[in-house]
């Protein structure tokens, strides 16, 4: 398939917009920096907090931002359990209320928990981490998929 451009300066900060590339959706959320200085501190409670699965993203989107920008995520929004889109959550926390969790991503068909970097926590019905698409910015505000 061809590569989607997609002009990404209206993205506001908690916000995400949802692209079509090869007919998945591609999530492209726009993280503040109270979201990113939180992603350290989740480390202990994930299954692979160093992206250390290297099917789930390139190698330029192995970090602790898993992104080019760290504000900038880019994730395949396909839950790697049974394929259900999962929702951002960026402040609400959905029930069943997990103490642990700094908000992310909820699968709602199984209430798989990821966080904002699409890192699935330790014991969910997903087996892996949202994968990361291949992609790059052209300029600061022109994202290219694929
Ligand atoms: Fe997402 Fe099952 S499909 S938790």
């Amino acid at each position: 398939g061809a590569p989607v451009t997609q002009d990404i300066s209206e993205l506001a900060e908690g916000q995400q917009m949802v692209i079509n590339w090869r007919g998945q959706p591609i999530f492209v959320a726009k993280r503040s920096k109270s979201m990113l200085d939180m992603l350290p501190q989740m480390d202990a409670l994930l299954a692979d907090p160093k992206s250390d699965n290297i099917d789930q993203q390139p190698a330029y989107a192995k970090n602790e931002w898993r992104s080019i920008k760290p504000e900038v995520l880019v994730l395949v929004g396909v839950c790697t359990h049974l394929g259900c889109a999962p929702e951002l959550h960026a402040e609400v926390k959905p029930e069943p209320f997990d103490p642990d969790w700094k908000g992310g991503y909820f699968c709602p068909c199984h209430k798989s928990r990821y966080d904002l970097a699409g890192r699935v926590l330790k014991a969910q019905p997903a087996p892996a981490n949202l994968p990361v698409p291949p992609y790059h910015f052209e300029d600061d505000n022109t994202l290219v998929i694929g």
